[in-house]
């Protein structure tokens, strides 16, 4: 018995140490580990060591020594493409020197936890085709530095938080293939003045369009609104974003005469097809051009 007490002393006295030994972003990640199924994916983390004195020699794992800290520092994540099955670990909150998230391409499911805002290093987050549900937190852009935030090919749901003005490096936001809703609201987009990049496509987001996306001088690769449930004109003032964006609005319920003007003239019409209203050059449907003798004409007709 007393041999037995000993034994379990020494257990304990060794998972003691090796808590001590292995840095504090190892036991972070640690939590990543342990939240994966390991039943299907055990090769993933095989030399994941727990002995270990810190995590930088782990696959898909980053560090850089940082002045003033003992320990190297974990700045990246790549587990993509693995169909890796598990949950985010709000542990990961911890890594505040972290810049890259990777995890996109796998099967994680549940919410994007809170605590990940906190790790306030990150730059990219890329978690798109996985399998995540819950809301976009209000917090995403506690994250001062974040450039390149894919969501998409998920199942995350509400709508967009308001409080975007602090995205201040925002430069790639990908929100496509959700459950997202409601508006898209005015005020927030002109303070996303890097943004080059928008992506909202597939979802269920509806109202109007609003006009200060305009307002986005950066946004000269892609603004994708398409297949969701836009409704109103298109407003004129996006005939002022970069002649070299390309648009995607195919598949709303946009209303009237496609402006022509600006960035418009360098758009095809798959840009605009599937508005079942919508008239205009680049579309073969001519508007009329008296738009009231048009709705007169359509009114006699019914
Ligand atoms: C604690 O770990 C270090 C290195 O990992 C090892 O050298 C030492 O013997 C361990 N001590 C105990 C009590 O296990
Ligand atoms: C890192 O791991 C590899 C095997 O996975 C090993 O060959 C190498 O010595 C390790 N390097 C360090 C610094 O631990
Ligand atoms: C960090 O510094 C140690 C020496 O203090 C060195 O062996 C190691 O290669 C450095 N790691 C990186 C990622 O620079
Ligand atoms: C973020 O960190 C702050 C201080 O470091 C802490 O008070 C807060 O609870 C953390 N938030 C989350 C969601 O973990
Ligand atoms: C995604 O999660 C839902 C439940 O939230 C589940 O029914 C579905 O099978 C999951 N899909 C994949 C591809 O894992
Ligand atoms: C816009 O998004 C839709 C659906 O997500 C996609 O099929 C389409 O190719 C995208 N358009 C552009 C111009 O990238
Ligand atoms: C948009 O959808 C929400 C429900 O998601 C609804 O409450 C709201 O009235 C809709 N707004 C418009 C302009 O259709
Ligand atoms: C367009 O609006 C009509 C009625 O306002 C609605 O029934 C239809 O579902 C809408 N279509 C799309 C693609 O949102």
């Amino acid at each position: 018995m007393k041999l037995f007490l000993l034994f379990f002393l020494i257990l304990q006295l060794h998972a003691l140490n090796l808590t001590f030994s292995l840095s504090p972003d190892g036991l972070s990640l640690l939590a990543l580990k342990s939240a994966v199924d390991q039943t299907l994916h055990a090769s993933a983390f095989s030399n994941w060591n727990e002995q270990d004195t810190d995590p930088c020699n782990w696959s898909g794992i980053s560090c850089i020594n940082v002045t003033g800290f003992s320990d190297p520092r974990v700045v990246g994540i790549s587990l993509s493409g693995l169909n890796l099955q598990g949950y985010i670990p709000s542990e990961l909150g911890t890594l505040v020197f972290l810049r890259r998230l990777n995890l996109h391409g796998n099967r994680f499911y549940g919410s994007i936890p809170l605590q990940l805002f906190n790790s306030t290093s990150l730059r990219s987050m890329f978690l798109y085709g996985n399998n995540l549900s819950g809301p976009l937190p209000p917090s995403t852009c506690n994250l001062p530095r974040l450039q390149n935030l894919d969501l998409s090919q998920n199942s995350l749901s509400g709508s967009i938080p308001r409080d975007q003005s602090k995205c201040r490096q925002l430069q790639r936001l990908v929100l496509a293939r959700n459950k997202f809703c409601g508006e898209i609201l005015d005020g927030i987009w002109p303070k996303l003045e890097n943004l080059v990049k928008l992506d909202l496509s597939s979802n269920e987001f509806n109202g109007t369009i609003p006009a200060d996306l305009g307002n986005l001088k950066s946004l000269y690769r892609t603004l994708n609104l398409s297949f969701n449930h836009f409704s109103g004109e298109i407003p004129a003032s996006l005939a002022r974003l970069p002649v070299t964006m390309s648009f995607d609005l195919k598949h709303n319920n946009l209303t009237g005469e496609i402006p022509q003007i600006g960035t418009f003239a360098n758009q095809g019409p798959t840009a605009f097809l599937d508005n079942p209203p919508l008239c205009g050059f680049p579309l073969r449907k001519p508007c009329s051009v008296n738009p009231q003798k048009n709705n007169l004409v359509n009114q006699n007709r019914t």
